[in-house]
């Protein structure tokens, strides 16, 4: 019998759970992609608003900080095709455990080559007709990114119960993770009860001491309830104009920035990060205060334990099942 997917999922990854740090750029740097492989999951570097020189160094920081295999997620829209050539070369050169790819549709060779050169490669995607694409072009692992996550969204129109299913019928044996809102074990429960191999988590590790964003922007998260993101089209800090992206919206009336998306991290003025709109999910309600990333791991691997139906006395076909929930 072909182990479990999750099972695949973490023995490729090299991690004891199958959670995934979002990469978050320029807030999923070098400190929480560790703090995260250090407590067991898996963690990806935010590399698109990177220098590739600075890319470079980002990545010979993490494995000073941590000999766990991590990943690294770049945007070609960002920056435009040249700084994403030079940033895939870097990767290339540096092999990561994981590419990570989002908004990448139009760069089937950058698969190509992060495969040829031994490594993973996990396309995130809102759509079956996106999620079509990156199987074509050979993505290994897929993650299904609902309407509730924070952040850009690709296009962000599907509710994560209603996209999951539809991925799962396409994805077949490669392994996909369900994104969007998810904050604590019941989320992680639910989506893998619904046939996810795992989760990617953004919004609730960007409350963490770790995580490089901007105090005003943790505590806004904190403070925030389900009712506080926005999903726009508008203006968002590099990218596209019109690129949708879910934010805490700025309510200050005097300022222009409150139409800007943008994560602002620790080096940026207090004075941006108090104007401007604030990338996060859905799940801002849940997430009722700051907690050191290994914590935020272990509040979603809880209650994480392998089937084992001789045990329970479960019918033997439940062993297929993922994970049981809690004794
Ligand atoms: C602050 C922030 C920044 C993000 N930056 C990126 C990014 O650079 N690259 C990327 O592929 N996704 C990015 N995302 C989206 C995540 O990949 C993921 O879809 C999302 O965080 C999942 O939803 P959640 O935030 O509710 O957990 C970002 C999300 C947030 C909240």
């Amino acid at each position: 019998m072909n182990p479990p997917l999750h099972q695949r999922l973490c023995d490729d990854l090299g991690v004891r759970y199958p959670i995934v740090l979002a990469g978050m750029g320029g807030i999923s740097a070098p400190r929480l992609v560790a703090a995260v492989a250090e407590a067991g999951a898996f963690g990806i570097l935010g590399g698109l608003r990177l220098a590739p020189k600075t890319l470079r160094e980002w990545i010979h920081a993490t494995r000073g900080l941590t000999d766990r295999p991590f990943g690294v997620n770049l945007i070609p829209q960002f920056g435009g095709p040249e700084v994403f050539a030079a940033q895939l070369d870097v990767v290339i050169r540096e092999r990561p455990r994981l590419l990570s790819l989002f908004y990448a549709e139009q760069h089937p060779e950058a698969i190509a080559r992060a495969k040829d050169a031994g490594m993973l490669v996990m396309v995130q995607v809102g759509t079956a007709r996106l999620a079509r694409t990156a199987l074509e072009q050979g993505a290994d692992i897929l993650v299904a990114q609902g309407s509730e996550s924070g952040g850009h969204l690709n296009p962000g129109t599907i509710g994560l119960m209603a996209l999951l299913p539809a991925l799962l019928a396409l994805a077949g044996e490669r392994p996909l993770l369900a994104a969007g809102g998810i904050t604590d074990r019941h989320d992680v429960h639910t989506a893998m009860a619904a046939g996810a191999a795992g989760v990617v988590v953004g919004t609730a590790f960007v409350a963490t001491h770790e995580s490089n964003a901007h105090d005003i922007f943790k505590q806004r998260i904190v403070e925030a309830g389900v009712d506080d993101t926005k999903y726009r089209t508008g203006y968002s800090f590099g990218w596209t104009f019109g690129t949708p992206h879910r934010v805490l919206p700025n309510r200050d009336r005097w300022n222009l920035l409150r139409f800007m998306g943008g994560g602002a991290r620790v080096v940026d003025k207090p004075e941006v990060a108090r104007k401007l709109s604030l990338y996060a999910g859905q799940g801002v309600g849940r997430v009722h205060g700051l907690m050191s990333a290994g914590q935020r791991v272990a509040e979603l691997a809880a209650g994480l334990r392998p089937l084992e139906p001789q045990a329970t006395g479960l019918p033997p076909e439940w062993a297929q099942t993922p994970f049981f929930p809690w004794p």
